[in-house]
């Protein structure tokens, strides 16, 4: 499993970001909101001292302008929302500038919509919270979901599974469809950042066995 640190909860504080940067997880998940289709505004765009792989996550309407905005951080994935609508062209779009691309449904759109599409694109991301901010619960109708989408996978894959929102050492367990966890207040706002991905790590390996 796979985990992608979102450092939504700790925008500003750019000393605290690098140190994220160094700690022992696969990604960093940028949350990109343009204060329309999520009511909140977040940009990373001026952030260019990264280690790690980027996984960008766009919640925005005009989703062709933030992608000529981040392919320039080099990302590994850029992922979009299915419910922007104008799905087939933003998916070429994506791939012609050489970038692995995600599709991301919010917890009330089913995973039947996104049918059309799942032979054409690397990741599909599954809010387990409205998306807009962090420290949400997890909701726990996303469990049969990513199930859904790991037995779709044998006709209609190779995507990756990602999962977002209220992750936790306990919510990680019931994630175990998926392929990578984006956890964010969980490792970024606890008194060790280090300790909190341990303690993922652990539940993982407990709940697994
Ligand atoms: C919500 C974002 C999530 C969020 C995760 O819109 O997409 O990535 O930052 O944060 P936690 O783990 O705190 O729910
Ligand atoms: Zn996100």
């Amino acid at each position: 499993m796979k985990i992608s640190t979102s450092i939504l909860s700790i925008q500003e504080d750019i000393e605290k970001i690098k140190q994220i940067d160094q700690l022992p997880t696969d990604f960093i998940h940028l949350d990109v909101m343009d204060g329309k289709f999520v009511p909140n505004t977040v940009d990373f765009r001026n952030l260019s001292f990264f280690t790690k792989q980027l996984d960008v996550h766009l919640m925005v309407e005009d989703v062709k302008k933030y992608i000529d905005f981040y392919e320039t951080l080099h990302p590994t994935y850029i992922t979009f929302h299915l419910e922007v609508g104008n799905t087939k062209e933003l998916i070429s779009y994506i791939k012609e500038k050489g970038i692995k691309v995600g599709l991301c449904v919010k917890p009330a759109t089913p995973i039947e919509d996104l049918l059309p599409y799942l032979k054409e694109i690397d990741l599909v991301l599954v809010m387990s919270v409205e998306p807009g901010f962090g420290g949400q619960a997890f909701l726990g109708n996303t469990v049969s979901k990513l199930k859904r989408l790991k037995a779709l996978k044998e006709e209609y894959g190779p995507y990756l599974i990602e999962v977002d929102g209220g992750i936790n050492a306990t919510t990680c367990k019931w994630c175990t469809d998926a392929d990578m966890l984006v956890i964010g207040s969980y490792i970024t706002k606890a008194p060790s950042s280090m300790g909190a991905i341990q303690s993922i790590k652990e539940s993982l390996r407990s709940g697994t066995e």
